[in-house]
Parts: structure tokens; sequence; C-alpha cells
């Protein structure tokens, strides 16, 4: 029985509930929706196909989680063109930030083309658009004879050679003392019928025969998401926009901590032009470029429409994997809190303060609105976070008392002396089997009281079904988790997520984690959304619907329902309303094996009955490149159209949204 004219039973749901939670893993960012198509574009360093790099099998992902270590600066992803010489050079350095760039020497007798070329990341994909290119070139002085050169920027099949499009830039006056930096638009018109190609920089040796080049920061764009120059490969931003996300939490996840204090996230190392970027060895075993930095996340938060929750470095990085980590010590945390304060002024201050001013000069005068702060990252791992913790609350606090401070932990196993004043909130992350998610659909019914959280709210801010239901009934952490999220991992994460909506004053913001997977160089299954660099390969994961489903159909009020079945599960259940109050939603989550007769009584007569549901009969199905199709939301064929009572046969497994028209 759900009833509408309640209203002193009706909360009002959580405005913010379904988000992403984004950071760079498994290629997600660079390599992934970051939209640059050249890998080790500045010689940074790669672990692109060096050692075994996992992959995929058939419709499994096979390897290990987390990899290698990138090697140094290398030229991984180069390959030479025609008669020259490649190597690395420190000599002639780009920036402060890119000291490594590409030596091309071209011989006396060569003839022909020369160049080189990339691979991209793992494979480019070819298709009819704009595509624009950039790169910066100095000549040798002593060897560099001609005033002009001609350089050709194509796209090509790696497999036959082909040349797909390809500009020229005539009569280039390369300089001897300074780098200039070139662009070039290739428009596109084919079609390359796979990734196997590559961007190509050649010369003619006619031209060149007996010089010398330096190269560095070669850069290749497709068109992007809301046509941001630097901004995010489009198939991806647009799967995730299509899910409504209501915020996005960057930039990590570990990712923020760094694998020592010197190679933390820096924020001010994220910011301007691209060449005084250094990118560091990130978290994950691989090279970021820190292109996606931090202006860049906050412009994709404004093309979504999206809160930004932004975390900030809590002074504790990770060391390698394993170890105890690192803190800052409490003498020292002022550090800390006034790199938070900057980054802060960088975001939200006028152009009259040092970083406003900064901001704006990096073409964002309008200042972002910032109405969420992490501490940290998983702080539960650390004995310092009570300290970390309360500098950095009362800090932030005093300088922006209107924005919502976020703790990473508090004392729930009496390990810490951490508690969260109210008005602030926990973010909490999940990643288990899917019996836990069912197990603790009332989890948080209480939680407030019962764990002395007056006021405080949850963040829900990683989780996922991480490996399916074992005899031991926890995870185990040597082992890897499923390759991809099946039609179970979805359901049970949908439970979890509906008990978060039935408790909308304490369960306030949601979000899957990881986000993305780029299939050919992992450190973690399952992800969201995984991809490899066709577009057309791109696969919404039956997580990804679920979280879809959900943020699609939210409510502006929650609304009574009493129920004759007794207890939840194996069927689970919550009302909403929408703010016109025109639409009643009920989604309905059937966990077992066999259909559950279910008999709908509203208080008020219904016009129609619409329904969404996602639904498999193997509860383990999951969508791959293959079957894109086996788990995903498909429009419910309903019988019972009109009236106060609506029958109906929940499926098994099964998740529903309906939708009465009132
Ligand atoms: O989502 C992957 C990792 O899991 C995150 O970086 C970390 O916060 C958690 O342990």
């Amino acid at each position: 029985q759900i009833s509408t004219k309640d209203t002193k039973g009706r909360n009002d749901t959580a405005p913010y509930l379904y988000g992403l939670m984004f950071e760079d893993i498994s290629h997600s960012g660079d390599g992934g929706i970051y939209a640059e198509m050249i890998t080790n574009r500045a010689f940074q360093g790669s672990n692109l196909y060096f050692g075994t790099t996992p992959g995929l099998s058939g419709n499994m992902i096979v390897g290990s989680e987390n990899p290698i270590v990138p090697a140094g600066p290398v030229l991984t992803g180069w390959a030479p063109i025609g008669d020259v010489r490649m190597n690395l050079d420190i000599l002639h350095p780009l920036s402060d930030a890119l000291p490594t760039v590409m030596q091309l020497d071209v011989p006396a007798g060569a003839t022909g083309e020369v160049g080189f070329l990339n691979y991209g990341w793992w494979g480019m994909d070819v298709s009819p658009q704009d595509y624009k290119a950039s790169f910066y070139v100095l000549a040798n002085a002593p060897r560099y004879t001609n005033n002009v050169t001609a350089f050709t920027v194509s796209l090509r099949s790696n497999l036959t050679g082909e040349v797909w499009a390809s500009t020229k830039i005539s009569n280039v006056p390369v300089d001897t003392v300074d780098y200039i930096q070139l662009n070039a638009t290739i428009s596109n018109k084919a079609t390359a019928p796979d990734s196997n190609n590559t961007l190509a920089i050649t010369m003619d040796a006619s031209q060149v025969a007996g010089q010398t080049f330096y190269f560095d920061l070669i850069s290749l764009f497709p068109e992007t998401f809301k046509n941001r120059p630097n901004g995010l490969r489009k198939d991806i931003a647009e799967a995730f926009y299509d899910m409504k996300p209501k915020f996005l939490r960057f930039p990590g996840g570990n990712n923020i901590e760094g694998l020592s204090v010197q190679k933390r996230w820096k924020w001010w190392e994220t910011i301007g032009p691209l060449k005084d970027r250094p990118g560091r060895i990130a978290d994950w075993n691989y090279v970021n470029t820190d292109g996606l930095g931090l202006l860049e996340y906050l412009e994709w938060t404004e093309d979504m429409e999206m809160e930004p929750v932004l975390a900030v470095y809590s002074g504790f990085s990770l060391d390698v994997w394993g170890q105890a980590g690192t803190s800052f010590p409490e003498s020292r945390m002022d550090e800390i809190l006034q790199e938070a304060l900057d980054e802060l002024e960088y975001c939200m201050g006028s152009t009259s303060t040092k970083y406003g001013a900064l901001r704006a000069s990096h073409d964002h005068p309008a200042p972002f609105k910032i109405n969420f702060i992490e501490i940290g990252n998983e702080d539960w791992f650390s004995s310092t976070y009570p300290y970390r913790f309360s500098y950095l609350y009362k800090g932030l606090k005093a300088a922006y008392p209107d924005i919502t401070l976020i703790s990473t932990a508090y004392n729930e196993n009496a390990d810490y002396n951490i508690t969260i004043p109210a008005g602030g909130m926990w973010d909490t992350h999940h990643y288990e089997e899917p019996h836990y998610f069912l197990d603790n659909f009332n989890f948080y019914d209480n939680w407030q009281t019962s764990t002395n959280n007056e006021g405080v709210g949850v963040l829900l801010g990683e989780y996922s079904v991480k490996q399916l239901d074992s005899p031991s009934g926890v995870i185990n952490w040597s082992l890897p988790g499923v390759p991809f999220p099946q039609l179970i991992s979805a359901i049970a994460e949908g439970t979890y997520a509906l008990g978060g909506e039935r408790n909308p004053n304490t369960v306030k913001m949601s979000s899957y984690a990881p986000s993305l997977i780029n299939t050919n160089w992992f450190n973690w299954t399952p992800d969201m959304i995984s991809f490899n660099a066709d577009p057309k390969q791109t696969v919404l994961s039956s997580s990804y619907w679920q979280q879809w489903l959900f943020a699609h159909f939210r409510g502006s009020q929650t609304l009574p329902v009493t129920n004759t079945r007794g207890d939840f599960r194996p069927l689970f259940w919550a009302s909403s309303i929408n703010d016109a109050e025109t639409e009643v939603y009920l989604k309905v989550i059937n966990s077992d094996a066999v259909g559950i007769p279910l008999t709908v009584n509203l208080d008020t007569s219904f016009k129609s009955v619409n329904g969404t549901i996602i639904t498999n009969s193997n509860p383990n199905a999951y969508n791959t490149v293959e079957d894109m199709e086996a788990v995903v939301p498909r429009k419910l064929n309903v019988t019972s159209t009109s009236g106060k009572k609506f029958m109906w046969i929940v499926p098994a497994y099964s998740i529903t949204v309906l939708q009465f028209d009132i």
C-alpha cells in the first residue's frame, strides 16, 4: 500500500543522491576519458607494451592486477618512419616540467619520407571528424641548414600503411633557439575498419637530410564532449552524462595520496599550459600526465551540471603498496591546510585574488562553487587521521563555514578519536560480495542514532560487488574481482542503493566505483564502463544500467509504504513522488530465483502504469563487446493500466521501476 495522502509520512529525497566517483585507475584518465590520443606524448614514462600486460581473452580479462611500475623516460609507443635515428634527449628540454624530448637525426644520405609515428593508447579510432594535432619542434643549430621545413601530419593504418587523412604544414621556419608549437587540423572523412591506426609526422628527406630535430608534447585530439579544448572523450563522457549524475567526486580514491609524499596529487602542478604540467608516477603504477587536471575536472562538472565533491590532500601518502604510509606530523599540518586553502581560492576566488586571477589566466574567470570537500581518502588506514582531520576541519570550516566537510573515517570501531560534527558527512567504501549488500539493506535505518552521529550525512562514495558469494562470506583480496559486473552485482548494489533512498536524511550521496576500465591495461575489476580505443566497443555494464535506472527516476519526496509481506527480502522496494505530484515511482528488486506476485494499492487513482526493468534469467549474465544488451533496461509490458490496484509478478532476478501516472 503506497500512500500519497499521508504527507507527514514523507521525507524530502536526497537531491544529489546518484553521482560519479572518478580517479585515474586502469587508464580511466590517461588512455581513457581524457581524450588525448597520443600515448607517452611527452616521454614521461610509460608501461605500455612492457612486460606481460593484462588484456582480454575472449570475454574474460586475463593477467594480474596492479601490474608493473612504469619505466622512466622512454620512447615506448613511438616508432621511426624511414631513414632516421630516434633517441631521447635531455639537453634540449621543452620546459622545466617536461625535460625529456625526442631527438630525430636524419642522416645525410636519407631519401624519401622520414619522421615518426605513435600507436596511441592501444590503437586509435579513425572516424569522420576533425582531429586537432599539435607538437613542439626545435632544430639543432649547427646541423640545421634549411630555414624552412614542411611537416605532414597524417592518420594511417598500422596494418596496411593506408593514409586515411593528412594535412601539410608548409614553410615552417623551425627555430634553433626556442621551440615553436605547430597546430594542424586533420579533416578526416574515412572510417578505418579497426583501431590499429597511428598518427604520423613526416618530412621530405630531400629537405632535411643531414639535419637534427627535437620534438615534444605531441598531441592529437578528436572532437571532445561539448567541444572543450583539452577535453573529454565523447562516447565515455556521453555515457556518464546520460546517467544524469548529480556530483563528481575527484581526484581520488587512492590517486590523490601518492605512492610517496613527493608524488602526491599536487593541484598546482595540474593546471595551466600543458608544457608546464610535469605529471607524476601515480598511485596506480602508471604515469599520469595530469592533462586532466584540476580545471578540467571542474569544467567537467560544469559541462554535466554536477556538484564538485573535491577531495583535498590530507597529509597522508600511501608509500609503496602494502607499506604503512607516511603522515605529515601535526607540527606541519599548517602547510597542508594552506595547500587546500590555495586550491579553494583557485576554484572559487574572485579574479582579484592571487589564485582566482591565475584561474582567470587559464581562461576561466568565472569562479566555481564548491559545496563539498572531502578530507583525504580512506584514512582508516592511518592512525594519524584524528589530528590531521581535526586540523583541516577547523581550518577549512573557519575559511568556508558553508561548505560541507566529509570525513573518510570515524570512530566506528573505536579505533579513532574522531567525532564528525553535525552537518558533516562520512564517506564509506564497500567492495563486497552480493550477500553483504542484501544483508545491509537496513544498515542506514537508524544509523545516526545508533552510532552517535546525529546530524551526520553519509556518502556511499565507493561501492560495488567485487567478488561473488563465497563460503568465507568475505572478499579475498588476493583474488581478482569478477571481470565484469553481473546481473547479481547490479541487484545487490541496487538493493544497497534502495536502502539509501529510504534514508534520505542520512544517505545524501552515492556512487559506484571504480567507474572506468581500459581493458588493455587495468588495475581493478569490475568497473562500471569498460572500453578500448574503439568507441564502438565501449560496454555499459549491468551496474551502469542499475545506476542509470535509479538516477532517471528520482522523486522529490519519499512515500510511505506499508506491506503485508512482512520483512524485506527477497523483495526490496522504495517509493517516491515527483515534484509536480503527477508520478509515483515504485522501485522493486527481486533477488530471488523465482517470480514473486505483487499487488500494489495506491490511495489515489492512477491513469496509467509504465515500467522499466533490468532482468535476465541468468543472474550471472553480463554485457560484453559481443553482447552489449544481455543486461539492459527494457520497457515493461503491463496489462493492468489504470485504477487504484496494480497486480504483477515481479520476475526472478530483476530490478524494476514502476511509474504510476496519477
Ligand atoms: O576504487 C579503487 C580504490 O578502492 C580507491 O582508489 C580507494 O579509495 C579504494 O580502496
